[in-house]
């Protein structure tokens, strides 16, 4: 017979709470092939929409013929942007405050442009169909290279804002433009830049890259005539936002739309905004009265749906002769493609890239942002970062290397010089944000000695030195990166969505056998949610994890949330959960109270249950006091054990990480080999750290692709060259180096549970970190910067510039 009585430490081991390597719950569904994904579901007499679309980049549209299309068998309409007209619809908002076409009006602004949406008894007819919509173009002159976007006699790439000055951020400058935005102290930066020892300029450029998600954007719209409802499933990784969006355009009301996101197999960002197949398929099911599917192929997702970054930086620090940075500044050309449909919060039209001074204690700094219009796809949203805080992080982590270089300081040494020290925190950087909390020097050290830095550096003297004698024909690179990122948006001064504060929920129902149900605003598309809030709550109401359901994505059930982008769900929905515990909690005390006839203040919590203070074995366990919420309250009290919070955050929570990378090159071939990545991340309270070691790992591969190979290329024509994954590089576990994960913790102030996210962080900081190392490789030649992607064709050419080749 077994007496022994659990400890607190076996009863808290059992709940798989907070801190537990619990395993992921929804792993059941997908490693079984039992998910369920938008292209999963089958409705009775669902039709199938398909487009036709521009294969020239900027031109005129005179005329649209549709009749083959139309006579096709098996084709039941065909829409153009003159249909659309007849409901308004032609052209819809964007989230960044420009409008877009939903299918081409007069014009065609970027190659693969929607112009017309087939819809059809059948995938393949429409497929089929959407090819006999005949096109007659007059081609017009295409410009794709943001810095020739504002000179004199560009092509006007916008005519329906020929005539408009104002923008949606201010005053535009050319017909081209679509914003100027700055931040920080322009004076005081140029004075201090004009008294400076040294300082380093140079032009980065983070290039077009794309989220690339395993599943592509795609959605179900189903028009109910008889009840005036619409129900649309789909891809999305804000789907009240997509309620909200939708009932303004289409004017039904909004309680009378249900959006509903199943499963969704990766989003980065891909997934936030609005896209015409959305609309075309919800007219298209008003049209025909049937619900209508459309799926997007890797090429459509590749060339038309949301690019990232874009970033031209140039990029200048001024610092003293022994190291110390007085002032950074960096004028940036954003390229936003044809429309500004960037998916940032309202007010910042270049993001959060004022994060730019990094983890470094810069006294002053100013950034100008001039965001252009180009013959190329719209987007620029945050790939799996928080509103270009990566293109933030590249400059200001290629910069402090330059900086480095030119002051013969090892990049390491720079960087523990600057970094801001632990007692400065809370820091208000020179930007005015406040970041909560953080110990950069220790997170450093760990990261250096974890690595043997000083070997590291001692062999790739001696290797530097053969390679001058001639003795091999590899270099070796050492990249260090130190990243500050800015997550969790938002609280509701700085940041809304098209008005809509940025908070996020959380609403927990606790059934009568201490089960329970939490929905949230929140919507994973792989992060593993329906694992982690649950140990949330598992700790905060002492109930196991397993007990609780996790739900998400349906609008009609889930409390309004802004949705999942910009690692916010721990910062924002987290703490939402951890905040309706604690009102659960609070009226359980109340009850273990009356039931054990002592005052509240007499109780205190022991794991999952209350017990009467000096008298342990009076208590009442967390499922007793769900049972009894439900048949024994105390009078007065409403029955029941549910919560519901809305969180607005006081602040962004600021993570942190050091990476250190190892990689050889032959610069007779440009092939680099990674010897080593370590990567160091502080992101406060860990919940589940199997989870965070796998959101690592996913980031880092996406760094690693985007580093060293991904570009979405367009030619002088407009041409997108990259547009499948024959030429967009999209690493396979065969290209992928191996992966040294390493943590601190250091948490958030204020935030409940003391959490930061994570799920960005190693795209934010890997990116530099694999660039430095390759630009590292090549510094002792005198090169100063090698631009991105660092594919082999590209290291080989940098090579072959330095004079490598003979
Ligand atoms: O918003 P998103 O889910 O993309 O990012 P996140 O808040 O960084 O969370 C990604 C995953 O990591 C979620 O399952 C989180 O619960 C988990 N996580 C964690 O276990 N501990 C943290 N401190 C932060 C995130």
């Amino acid at each position: 017979m077994n007496d022994h009585t659990p400890t607190s430490a076996e009863r808290a081991a059992k709940l798989e709470g907070m801190g537990c390597k619990r395993k992921r719950v929804e792993d059941v569904r997908f490693v079984q092939g039992k998910g369920n994904y938008v292209d999963d579901l089958k409705l009775p007499g669902m039709l199938y929409g398909d487009f036709t679309r521009s294969p020239h980049a900027h031109a005129r549209v005179k005329s649209i013929d549709t009749s083959k299309a139309a006579a096709l068998p098996g084709v039941v309409a065909v829409l153009t942007a003159e249909t659309l007209k007849t409901v308004n619809l032609a052209w819809m908002p964007t989230l960044a405050g420009d409008v877009q076409m939903v299918l081409a009006d007069g014009k065609v602004l970027y190659q693969n442009q929607e112009v017309a949406f087939v819809i059809a008894e059948d995938r393949y007819v429409a497929a089929d169909a959407a090819d006999l919509v005949e096109v007659e173009y007059e081609a017009l002159p295409v410009n794709v290279d943001p810095l020739k976007a504002m000179a004199d006699g560009a092509p006007m790439i916008r005519e329906d804002l020929k005539d408009k000055t104002d923008g949606a951020h201010g005053k535009r400058k050319h017909h081209n433009h679509v914003f100027s935005w700055a931040a920080g102290d322009k004076a005081a930066t140029d004075a201090a830049f004009a008294k400076a020892d040294v300082t380093i300029r140079e032009l980065i450029v983070y290039p077009r890259c794309h989220p690339c998600p395993l599943e592509t954007c795609q959605c179900v719209a189903s028009f109910d005539k008889i009840r005036g409802e619409l129900t649309l499933w789909g891809t999305f990784q804000a789907p009240h936002v997509i309620r909200t969006v939708g009932s303004l355009i289409s004017k039904i009301p909004e309680h009378k739309i249900h959006v509903i996101a199943p499963d969704i197999g990766g989003g980065f960002g891909n997934k936030v905004g609005a896209y015409s197949g959305y609309i075309c398929s919800i007219v298209a099911s008003i049209v025909t009265g049937r619900p209508v599917k459309w799926v997007e192929d890797r090429i459509e997702n590749l060339s038309t749906t949301a690019f990232a970054r874009d970033f031209h930086m140039d990029m200048e620090i001024a610092a003293t002769k022994d190291g110390k940075v007085t002032a950074m500044r960096c004028y940036t050309i954003a390229d936003h493609g044809a429309f500004d449909a960037c998916a940032n919060a309202t007010k910042w039209p270049a993001g959060l890239f004022s994060i730019i001074s990094g983890s470094y204690d810069f006294p002053v700094a100013h950034v100008l942002v001039d965001g252009v219009y180009t013959n190329k796809a719209p987007g620029g949203v945050a790939y799996r970062c928080s509103f270009r805080v990566t293109e933030a992080a590249y400059a200001i982590e290629r910069g402090m290397d330059i900086l480095a270089q030119k002051l013969g300081m090892d990049p390491a040494e720079l960087r523990v010089k600057n970094l801001i020290r632990r007692e400065q925190f809370p820091y208000t950087s020179a930007f005015g944000w406040q970041y909560d909390s953080g110990d950069y020097h220790t997170a450093m050290q760990k990261a250096m000695e974890s690595v043997d830095y000083k070997t590291l550096r001692q062999e790739q003297k001696a290797k530097r030195e053969a390679f001058k004698r001639g003795e091999t024909r590899e270099v070796m690179g050492i990249g260090v990166a130190f990243f500050t990122e800015i997550v969790g948006a938002g609280p509701s001064r700085a940041c809304d969505i098209l008005g809509i504060a940025m908070f996020d929920s959380a609403e927990i129902r606790i059934h009568p056998t201490g089960t329970g149900i939490c929905r949230l605003g929140t919507k994973s598309q792989g992060q593993g949610h329906e694992t982690t809030y649950a140990q949330i709550i598992a700790t905060e109401l002492g109930l196991p994890a397993d007990n609780i359901m996790v739900e998400e994505g349906n609008t009609d059930t889930a409390p309004y949330g802004l949705g999942t982008y910009g690692s916010r769900s721990t910062p924002v929905s987290g703490a939402a959960t951890a905040m309706a515990c604690r009102k659960i909690k609070a009226k359980a005390q109340m009850i273990a109270a009356y039931m054990l006839e002592v005052h509240d203040d007499d109780l205190e919590w022991d794991v999952d249950r209350f017990r009467v203070k000096g008298a342990p074995e009076r208590a009442k366990t967390m499922t007793e006091l769900a049972w009894a919420a439900y048949h024994e309250v105390p009078p007065g009290m409403e029955p029941g054990l549910e919560a519901i919070n809305y969180y607005d955050p006081p602040n962004f929570t600021f993570p942190f990480g050091a990476y250190i990378c190892v990689l050889d090159i032959d610069v007779d071939t440009g092939v680099s080999k990674v010897r080593r990545f370590y990567a160091l991340d502080d992101c406060g309270t860990r919940i589940n750290p199997m989870i965070i070691e796998g959101q690592i790992h996913g980031g880092l591969t996406e760094a690693f692709g985007i580093a060293m190979g991904q570009e979405i290329h367009y030619d002088e024509d407009g041409n997108v060259t990259t547009a499948s994954l024959m030429d967009y590089f999209l690493p396979t576990a065969v290209e992928t180096p191996h992966w040294e994960t390493d943590w601190t913790t250091t948490p958030s102030p204020h935030h409940p549970i003391g959490a930061k996210g994570v799920g960005e962080s190693p795209n934010v900081g890997g990116v530099p970190c694999f660039s430095n190392a390759v630009n590292d490789a090549f510094a002792f030649l005198g090169s100063t910067h090698i631009q991105m992607p660092h594919d082999h064709w590209r290291v080989w050419t940098a090579a072959d510039k330095l004079g490598l080749h003979g």
